[in-house]
C-alpha cells in the first residue's frame, strides 16, 4: 500500500476481529495511525486488541461501539483517510436464529458508515466485505463426485471458478443482508461518487481468527484437532471452498485501496481460486498429516444455504491490479496451527463447539 501521509488515519469497523487483525498490524507496520470501532460482541477478540497495542502502542485506537449507532459511527470516520468496513454479523446459522439482529447490524449498520462517509467534506475510499453467499445455492451448477469431493461438470467452472457475470441470488437472511449492503455500496458510489469498493469472500483462514461451529470452519477444525476432540460434518464432508490465507487477503485489501480510482463501483470475488481449493474430507487428511493423527468426525444432515461447491474466479481482480495469492494451502494450515498452538487460542475455553458450517 502506498505510504501514508504522515499522521493519516485509517477506520477498521470490526476492528477487533480477525481480518481487521491482520489488516491493522500490516497498516501499522508500514506508518498508518488506525481507529479500530468494535462492539467486541465476537468471544475472544479482545486478544487481538490487547496484541495489536502491545505490538504497536498508541498508534492503535479502540471504539467500543456498535455500527448500529449511527452517530457514533459519524464519530469514527472523522478525520480518515481509508476506511475499511468489517463489522457483522458473520453467521449463517444466527441469521437464520434472529434474522432482524443480522439486518440491523449488517444491512443498517452499512447504512449508517455510508452516510457518514457521504456527509464527509473530503471522503476517505471505502472497502466493504461481501460474501459469496449472494450467488445462492447453485442448483444449476451440475456436480459430480469425484474421490473426496465434487467437481463440477462445466469444465469452464471446474478450471476458472465463479466470476462476477453470476445473477446474485440471496440466499439466508445473512445472504439478504450482505446482498442488501453491497448493494448500497455500490450504489452509493454511482449515484454520490463514493470512492468504494466491495469483495464477495470465500474461506478466509489464518493467525488471530477464533473459529467456531458457525464460523471460520478452516480453524475450527484445526482447532478441534489440535484439543483431540471430534468434528460434526454437516453433509456429506464433499462440499468443496476455495481457502485464502489472511496475509494473501491483506495484499489484496491494500490494492484494491491504492487502485481506487480503478475498483471503485465494482465487486470483485475473492478467494484462493482454482489453486487453493479443498474440501471438508480433504482438510481433514491435511491436518492429519501435518499433526501425525487424523481427527475423527461423523456426519449430520446438510444445514440450509451451505453450497456443495464454491470456487472464486479471481481472474477480474487480478486484472485490475495485478494481485495474486502466494501462499499454498498446505503451508497456511501449518502457519495457522503454529498460531493456535502458541497464542494459547486452542486451549481456551471459550470456542467450544464441535460442528461446522461453511
Ligand atoms: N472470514 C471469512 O471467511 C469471511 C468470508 C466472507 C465474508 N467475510 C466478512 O468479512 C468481514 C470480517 O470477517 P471476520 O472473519 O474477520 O469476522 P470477525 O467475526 O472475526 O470480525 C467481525 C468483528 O465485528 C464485530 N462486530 C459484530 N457486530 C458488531 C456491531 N454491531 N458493531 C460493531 N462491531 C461488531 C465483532 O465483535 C468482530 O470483532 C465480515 O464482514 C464477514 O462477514 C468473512
Amino acid at each position: 500500500m502506498s505510504r501514508p501521509e504522515s499522521g493519516a488515519l485509517v477506520l477498521i469497523t470490526g476492528g477487533a476481529g480477525f481480518v481487521a487483525t491482520n489488516v491493522a498490524d500490516r497498516l501499522l507496520r508500514d506508518g498508518w495511525r488506525v481507529r479500530l470501532l468494535d462492539n467486541l460482541s465476537r468471544p475472544g477478540v479482545e486478544g487481538n486488541v490487547a496484541w495489536l497495542k502491545a505490538e504497536h502502542g498508541e498508534a492503535v485506537e479502540l471504539v467500543v461501539a456498535d455500527v448500529r449507532d449511527a452517530e457514533a459511527v459519524r464519530a469514527a470516520v472523522a478525520g480518515t483517510s481509508r476506511v475499511f468496513h468489517f463489522a457483522a454479523q458473520v453467521a449463517v446459522t444466527t441469521s437464520l436464529a434472529d434474522p432482524v439482529l443480522d439486518f440491523e447490524v449488517n444491512a443498517r449498520g452499512t447504512l449508517n458508515l455510508l452516510e457518514a462517509v457521504r456527509k464527509m467534506p473530503d471522503r476517505p475510499s471505502l472497502l466493504f466485505t461481501s460474501t459469496n453467499k449472494v450467488y445462492g445455492h447453485f442448483e444449476d451448477l451440475r456436480l459430480r463426485v469425484r474421490d473426496r469431493r465434487y467437481e463440477p461438470e462445466n469444465p469452464e467452472v471446474a478450471s476458472c471458478g465463479i466470476s462476477e457475470r453470476r445473477p446474485l441470488d440471496f440466499h439466508s437472511p445473512y445472504g439478504c443482508s450482505k446482498g442488501a449492503a453491497e448493494q448500497y455500496v455500490l450504489d452509493y458510489a454511482r449515484t454520490f461518487g463514493l470512492p468504494a469498493t466491495v469483495f464477495r469472500m470465500s474461506c478466509i483462514y489464518g493467525p488471530h481468527q477464533f473459529g467456531t461451529e458457525d464460523q471460520g470452519w478452516v480453524a475450527h477444525f484445526v482447532i478441534q484437532a489440535l484439543r483431540g476432540r471430534p468434528l460434526t460434518l454437516y453433509g456429506d464432508g464433499r462440499q468443496v471452498r476455495d481457502v485464502l490465507f489472511v496475509e494473501d487477503l491483506v495484499d489484496a485489501m491494500l490494492r484494491a485501496h491504492d487502485a481506487i480510482a480503478e475498483t471503485s463501483g465494482h465487486a470483485y470475488n475473492i478467494g484462493g481460486g482454482p489453486s487453493s481449493t479443498i474440501s471438508l474430507l480433504e482438510l481433514i487428511d491435511v491436518i492429519g498429516e501435518l499433526m501425525g493423527r487424523r481427527p475423527s468426525f461423523h456426519l449430520e444432515s446438510w444445514r440450509p444455504a451451505d453450497q456443495r461447491y464454491y470456487v472464486s474466479d479471481t481472474a477480474r481482480f487480478m486484472a485490475a491490479t495485478g494481485w495474486s495469492p502466494q501462499v499454498p494451502v498446505a503451508e497456511g494450515i501449518e502457519r495457522l496451527a503454529a498460531w493456535l498452538t502458541e497464542s494459547g487460542t486452542a486451549a481456551s475455553a471459550e470456542l467450544v463447539g464441535s460442528g461446522v458450517a461453511l
